[in-house]
């Protein structure tokens, strides 16, 4: 949830740091600090707010050390106040650390350290731990030639420390080194020339090197500008990894786009001609996946399938619940992540479990992976992000390849899950009983998904008038039913975290049962009318809530007949196949949320509270 950047080499650390910080301010945004080492001492700066306020106070002060570290932080343990932001000294003056996670032990490691004689500034910690392995430092001994005191120290202090941590170290007598290392945190080395660098993004480095090593849980990483060590915490040494970032800064850039968000909406038919790209089989009619891990012959005789993922990516779990019964037949069961790893939910005998997440770095989602492992279940992940943990982790998966998602509220990440939902769905049918001639349809009509999305990107304009229409409402209702009905929970969502109104996302017949009554005529509610078995059923719910005042907005297939006054304000969206649908009828609650967040005047890149990947518990 919160960012790191350290940096070792030949040029100025704290601009450096900055820009890094700056690309990764996403992550969290309460506050931001850098410790440079320089003329034997560190220099610290730190403020709560943005990084721009960082910034500020760096150019107040004389920073041209060229070994550093930086942090935004997202509050878990102290408010948001200058002293509990990153970076934290020991009290001793010799350690400096940035740290992301939760050391849940840390109250007993601050009793210990107080009688040790260590003192302490924040409420963090992460203060604690710096002062523990301050303690740690102190009474390493030197040890054999070729060996760090320094890496020892670090490795002696995580011994004590429960929970989770992506840390990176300065210690002020090994001036040009860094040790970093983690635990259900993400950190990446970049191996620069003549510098490196360490981040817990891809994003923060990737303007000075795209040679990239992953950091895995429990490694321990040494750095100076032209070396790299990896050991393990029970001090073996690692082989590295070494790999290339195939995307490039420009990628992560806004270009003409005010927000982020708006950018990734508009991405969207690339995102998903690249979800797509060599994934259908020669003749056209089924999906092919490259690295399932697991034979066809192997996948057929799964019996059921369980997905879990948290917020957007659990509603793209839930449409494809919906297709693969529909089309495939076989039954899926779908899970929040946070409660399935603590349920102990029996899962089928022959079940393939599935996660879907963005970053990849979801603690509840790649805690619930665990514990299907654990089980003794074969995992696959859908991911966009190349390296992660979830990913790694995974017995085998589905890279999204929708590009970096920078703007906290998914969008483009979102659309390519529900079309890579689709393609299993047609894979695992295909398998089974869908015909080749409905195999074939299905993948006509899933090539054709990018073009629909196009066309109804050009609604954006009536939808930023709708969205100045209700923008000063403070309630909204989504309602949907079948495979809409998860886009209507994805709609409420969106407005909820980007917007600040208060909405709720239903099965559009359930309203009935309790919503209705918060529908007056400052309750608007957008209804998906769509062509088929469902439309006069949703046309009968519009009713009920015209009848009671509640102005209506139609997100509707063109030239559907809607009784005349029924909908206030209609956006109409191409007819399409049922596995195209959901992504389609995205596209203008995507809109919806972010014009009307524009016109409530809202931060919609950085939507107070909330963090891209959620990295604590
Ligand atoms: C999406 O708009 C949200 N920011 C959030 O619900 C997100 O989808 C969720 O935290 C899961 O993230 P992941 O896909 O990176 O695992």
């Amino acid at each position: 949830m919160c960012g790191i950047v350290g940096y070792v080499g030949k040029q100025k650390a704290a601009p450096l740091i900055l820009e890094g910080l700056k690309r990764l301010e996403y992550r969290g945004y309460d506050s931001a600090g850098v410790a440079i080492q320089q003329g034997g001492r560190f220099h610290v700066a730190k403020k709560t707010g943005r990084v721009a306020n960082l910034e500020q106070e760096v150019a107040q002060q004389s920073f041209h050390g060229t070994f550093g570290i930086g942090h935004t932080r997202w509050a878990t343990h102290g408010g948001v106040t200058d002293a509990n932001a990153h970076p934290h000294l020991s009290s001793d003056g010799v350690i400096a650390l940035i740290h992301n996670g939760v050391i849940e032990n840390y109250a007993k490691l601050k009793r210990f350290l107080l009688e040790k004689g260590y003192s302490f500034r924040s409420e963090t910690d992460t203060e604690v731990l710096c002062n523990l392995i301050a303690y740690h430092y102190a009474k390493e001994p030197i040890p054999p030639s070729g060996e760090s005191r320094f890496v020892e120290a670090v490795r002696k202090a995580l011994r004590h420390a429960e929970g989770t941590y992506g840390i990176v170290v300065m210690a002020l007598d090994t001036p040009g080194e860094l040790v970093t290392a983690r635990k259900g945190s993400p950190l990446i080395l970049g191996l620069g020339d003549g510098e490196s660098l360490v981040a817990s993004d891809v994003a923060a480095i990737v303007s000075r090197t795209q040679t990239v090593v992953y950091l895995k849980d429990g490694e321990i990483a040494h750095l100076t500008p032209s070396t790299f060590a990896i050991t393990t915490q029970a001090s073996d040494t690692v082989e590295p990894v070494i790999d290339k970032v195939t995307w490039s800064i420009s990628d992560a850039e806004l270009g003409q786009h005010a927000h982020f968000m708006e950018k990734e909406i508009f991405e969207q038919p690339v995102a998903l001609e690249n979800a797509m790209r060599g994934r259908f089989s020669e003749d056209g009619s089924t999906a092919q996946f490259g690295g399932l891990n697991i034979s066809a012959a192997e996948f057929r005789t799964i019996e059921r399938f369980m997905f879990c993922s948290c917020g957007t990516a659990l509603h793209a779990c839930m449409v494809t619940e919906h297709l693969i019964e529909r089309f495939a037949r076989v039954p899926v069961e779908c899970d929040y992540a946070s409660e399935f790893r603590y349920r102990n939910s029996p899962l089928h005998r022959n079940c393939l479990f599935f996660v879907m997440s963005q970053s990849g770095e979801t603690i509840d989602t790649l805690a619930a992976m665990r514990e299907a492992k654990r089980k003794g279940y074969r995992v696959l992940a859908v991911s966009n992000v190349v390296g992660s943990t979830i990913a790694r982790e995974a017995d085998g998966g589905i890279y999204q390849h929708a590009g970096p998602e920078v703007g906290v509220a998914s969008t483009k990440a979102f659309t390519s899950q529900l079309l890579i939902g689709a393609m299993l769905a047609l894979y695992i049918g295909r398998m089974r009983d869908m015909s080749f001639s409905d195999g074939a349809q299905y993948v006509a009509a899933l090539k054709g998904a990018p073009d629909l999305v196009r066309r109804t990107l050009q609604q954006a304009p009536r939808v930023h008038e709708i969205a100045r229409r209700f923008a000063r409402y403070t309630d909204m209702l989504f309602l949907g039913r079948l495979s809409l009905y998860p886009i209507a929970l994805e709609g409420a969502l969106k407005l909820k975290e980007i917007s600040y109104l208060h909405a709720e996302g239903y099965p559009a017949a359930e309203m009935k049962h309790g919503p209705i009554a918060l529908v007056s005529e400052r309750c608007p509610s957008v209804f998906f009318a769509i062509k088929g078995e469902m439309f006069n059923k949703v046309v009968s719910s519009m009713q009920e809530i015209k009848a009671r005042q509640g102005p209506i907005i139609a997100i509707a297939t063109e030239g559907a007949e809607l009784p005349d006054g029924l909908a206030d304000e209609v956006i109409p969206i191409p007819e399409c196949h049922e596995a195209v649908l959901p992504i389609v009828a995205t596209i203008p609650v995507q809109l919806l949320a972010y014009y009307m967040a524009v016109e409530r005047g809202c931060d919609v890149d950085k939507p107070r509270n909330l963090a891209k990947s959620v990295t604590v518990e």
